[in-house]
């Protein structure tokens, strides 16, 4: 089966159920400011969780399901190994209080809890013809008590005791986004060893303090990662071998003059994170979440690279992913737009780095106990633009330390130079 059934199974296993399918929100946030970019499905209706917003006026239903569009930076520096992803789908079901009948056969449109969604899981996994390998739960951690409930349901459908594990706070509780929101205790299904599918109960609000309060009404978020889910599906060896995958690494293939997986699968995750950022209608700055799509656009630059990849065949590239998602994504279909924004930023980029990449060679590589490191550094930023965090990415390729006293010479620096500037300006 491939993604596209996948999606349109999910979703219609969940309308069948009474939720109403919402289409993904933007990787902008429009009204979240506790976050720079949408980091889950749940984002979207954080505000009928607190019911500032009443979700039967909305939706007409107390549950929705949806294919959220996600964008995470916190593991940036890990992709490229076999799992880690900034950009992914993530297929979720929710369901805002009150609670009404939870019970897995009811279809209607009333709140639902710990037992539907454990029980509609379990089947939804079941019917795609996957074995759950274990499951767990929230085994309880300072305040917050043992998720008893979770854990009987999962014996209930025939779970021995060996397969539900109790995680703490690390493990089995979820959120906020951002800084304050709902969030919860969680049950997670797992398969061939990857976690699968997180179920988070929003029982609190997490205040800007840390501080739990529960929530007037518990509600369910549920995230299961399309990739992984792919994975599974179609025993690949990692999630760069599934069909959300393969035509962007047909395309690759093609055109690379030197192998190297690891930069493969940092232009795998940075061209399709890149092409739905800017599909969302970011652009490249300075700041932020602008900042963001710099930062991996240089990167993709500095991989393309590195992979012998002519620049001016992005266009086959970005056609191998707008191809593949303009479907589901409609906003995706503007290839002009999008080919502007991301081979504009890139072109700059490149000469900047062709440069920079040739004082790096003679100034810094080779060099493994370089005391003047920083010095080097701030020179490549200052004299050739070549960002920090592209130095820092060489530095660690070539094997080279750069420590925390490094950097802190090298923010000194900085900010000497700042001062410097701003008394010219003057
Ligand atoms: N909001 C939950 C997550 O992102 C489901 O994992």
């Amino acid at each position: 089966m491939k993604s596209e059934e996948i999606r349109k199974l999910f979703l219609e296993f969940f309308e069948k159920r009474g939720h109403k399918i919402i289409p993904s929100s933007s990787l902008i946030p429009y009204d979240d400011p506790s976050v720079l970019l949408t980091t889950a499905g749940m984002q979207q209706f954080k505000k009928y969780f607190t019911r500032e917003k009443d979700p039967n006026q909305d939706f007409g239903t107390q549950r929705t399901a949806s294919i959220q569009k996600c964008f995470r930076t916190t593991d940036i520096e890990e992709v490229g190994d076999e799992r880690h992803l900034t950009f992914f789908e993530m297929l979720g079901n929710f369901s805002f209080g009150p609670i009404g009948n939870d019970d897995p056969q009811n279809f209607g449109t009333d709140g639902y809890f710990k037992r539907s969604a454990i029980y509609w899981a379990y089947e939804f996994i079941k019917s795609l013809g996957l074995e759950i390998d274990y499951v767990t739960v929230f085994g309880g951690e300072n305040d917050v008590p043992f998720d008893e409930k979770s854990y009987k349901i999962w014996q209930e459908i025939g779970f021995p005791e060996n397969k539900i594990l109790k995680g703490g706070r690390e493990d089995n509780f979820w959120g906020p986004t951002g800084d304050e929101g709902p969030c919860g205790p969680t049950t997670e299904i797992y398969v061939d060893g990857l976690e699968i599918w997180n179920l988070v109960f929003n029982e609190y609000y997490q205040d800007k303090d840390g501080k739990l309060q529960k929530l007037q009404y518990p509600g369910v978020d549920t995230g299961m990662g399309l990739e992984r889910l792919m994975k599974v599906l179609q025993k690949t060896p990692t999630i760069f071998e599934t069909d959300l995958f393969m035509d962007l690494k047909n395309v690759l293939e093609k055109l690379i003059k030197h192998d190297d997986l690891r930069r493969e699968r940092i232009v795998f995750d940075h061209l399709r994170g890149s092409v739905f950022l800017v599909a969302d209608g970011l652009y490249p700055s300075n700041l932020e979440r602008g900042y963001i799509l710099r930062r991996i656009l240089r990167r993709l630059t500095l991989n393309l690279k590195f992979l012998g990849i002519d620049l001016e065949k992005i266009d086959d590239l970005l056609k191998a992913v707008i191809n593949k998602y303009s479907e589901f994504y409609p906003e995706l279909k503007n290839f002009s737009k999008i080919k502007e924004v991301i081979f504009g930023e890139i072109r700059i980029f490149e000469k900047t780095l062709t440069a920079g990449l040739k004082e790096f060679n003679r100034l810094i590589k080779g060099n493994e106990d370089d005391q003047s490191l920083a010095e080097k550094t701030f020179f490549l930023y200052t004299s050739y633009g070549l960002p920090l965090e592209i130095a820092k990415e060489l530095l660690r390729e070539n094997q080279i330390k750069w420590s925390e006293i490094s950097q802190q010479t090298f923010e000194e620096l900085f900010k000497k130079h700042q001062q410097i500037s701003r008394g010219n300006n003057k």
